[in-house]
């Protein structure tokens, strides 16, 4: 990637991979939100972004005149995307009405209730990764443990090896990370997602097992069977949303308490906190950003918008919003009101938010019993990664 020249003004030429704007970008939407509440920028492909909660709410709120397929990632793709394989990935890249039942798909897979099964794996895998480096007395909170969950869990839940984790979070980087900036990057890693799963749908046709992937091929979609391609759309976005966001929210988290001493040590001695404490952690520390795509010129939240441009749905931002949330730049681990929307609002509303929240409870709870006393062992080597999905990807710490 060419380096962008610094920005001058936010509110008409932002730069969503700033440095500075990845690692902090509080600051940038409180001014935005006062001053000019939906910006504009023409850089990486021209975009609007709002900041204001109320704002956000309305995007999310315009079905159809703002649409998901495609390109919901948060620069445009470059031309050279399309191959046999196609961008799909349902229902994420779908508008209602074809979204509707690819979404009551998989919501049965993700409710309270089934996820609860996983818990208990979930516990022994955090114990697992703290076993391998506890003695050390120092670890990267990052690359051993918070990027190490979800892939495994997320494997086991549909049927894959999870000895192959350290291959998802490459492939998921590759995509999501590196691949945003990067197209060669994009497509070398979507291609071999694609043909991981092509394989894997055709070996589940001929061999079903009681997997998730085995079950989904079995359903019905408006009265025809799940085709292939729906299935290995829907098996990618269940790899790429399940790992870098549940990643970078456990890392945020993670990283909050290795630099906040006070909310480390209240945590630690108050663990009836760990619930409203994490929705705290979500709320300030939302990791994604999605895109729609103006189905024609609108006149919304104080701007004309053209048909063909895109929108950065800013849950992040919103959710700094002081107008909903008092003391907004505050982490409050008990904090009472949290309507917060990190995991989206609306038609699109994460479907995966129980299996987050669970992985997310687990992996603070499992390292706050055995490590409840840690710091960074060195803050300028704490990286962030941002764009579509915002998080630390290293977080030396020492115990
Ligand atoms: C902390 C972790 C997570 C966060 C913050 C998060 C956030 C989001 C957000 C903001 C959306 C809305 C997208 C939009 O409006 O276009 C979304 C959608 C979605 N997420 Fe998550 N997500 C997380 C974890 C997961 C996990 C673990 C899974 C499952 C493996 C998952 C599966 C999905 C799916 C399938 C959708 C699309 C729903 C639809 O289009 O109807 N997510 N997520």
């Amino acid at each position: 990637m060419t380096k962008s020249p610094p920005v001058t003004d936010w509110a008409t030429d932002y730069d969503i991979f700033d440095p500075e704007y990845v690692r902090d970008p509080v600051p940038v939407w409180n001014e935005l939100r006062g001053q000019c509440p939906v910006a504009h920028t023409e850089r990486h492909g021209g975009s609007w972004l709002p900041t204001r909660y109320e704002d956000l709410q309305a995007f999310v709120r315009m079905v159809p005149e703002m649409s998901s397929k495609e390109p919901t990632v948060v620069p445009p793709p470059a031309v050279s995307d399309t191959d046999e394989y196609g961008i799909e990935s349902p229902p994420i890249t779908s508008d209602p009405p074809e979204q509707i039942p690819i979404r009551r798909l998989i919501l049965p897979y993700f409710t309270a209730k089934a996820v609860a099964p996983y818990r208990e794996g979930t516990v022994e895998l955090c114990h697992s990764l703290i076993d391998e480096f506890i003695d050390q007395g120092s670890a990267d909170a990052a690359v051993q443990y918070a990027q190490q969950l979800p892939p495994r869990i997320i494997a086991r839940m549909i049927g894959v090896d999870p000895e192959r984790a350290g291959d998802f979070v490459e492939w998921v980087r590759g995509v999501l990370e590196i691949g945003l900036t990067n197209p060669e990057s994009r497509m070398k890693y979507r291609r071999i997602i694609r043909e991981f799963f092509a394989e894997m749908v055709a070996d589940r046709r001929k061999n079903p097992g009681d997997d998730m992937i085995s079950q989904l091929l079995e359903k019905e979609l408006n009265g025809e069977p799940v085709t292939d391609r729906t299935a290995v759309g829907m098996c990618n976005l269940l790899l790429v949303a399940g790992i870098d966001t549940t990643w970078s929210s456990i890392g945020a988290a993670l990283w909050h308490l290795a630099s906040h001493p006070a909310d480390r040590r209240r945590l630690a001695s108050e663990p009836d906190l760990f619930p409203s404490a994490i929705e705290e952690l979500l709320r300030f520390y939302a990791p994604v950003t999605m895109a729609r795509i103006c189905q024609k010129d609108l006149d919304v939240a104080g701007v004309s918008m053209k048909e063909g441009d895109r929108v950065l749905l800013n849950f992040p931002g919103a959710n700094h919003d002081p107008e909903v949330f008092e003391n907004a730049d505050k982490v409050i681990l008990d904090r009472e009101k949290n309507r917060h929307i990190a995991f989206g609002v609306g038609i699109h509303r994460c479907a995966g938010s129980n299996l987050a929240r669970m992985e997310m409870d687990v992996a603070l709870r499992v390292w706050m019993e055995r490590i409840p006393e840690f710091e960074l062992s060195d803050p300028d080597a704490v990286t962030w990664a941002g764009g579509q999905v915002r998080g630390p990807r290293n977080i030396p710490v020492t115990f």
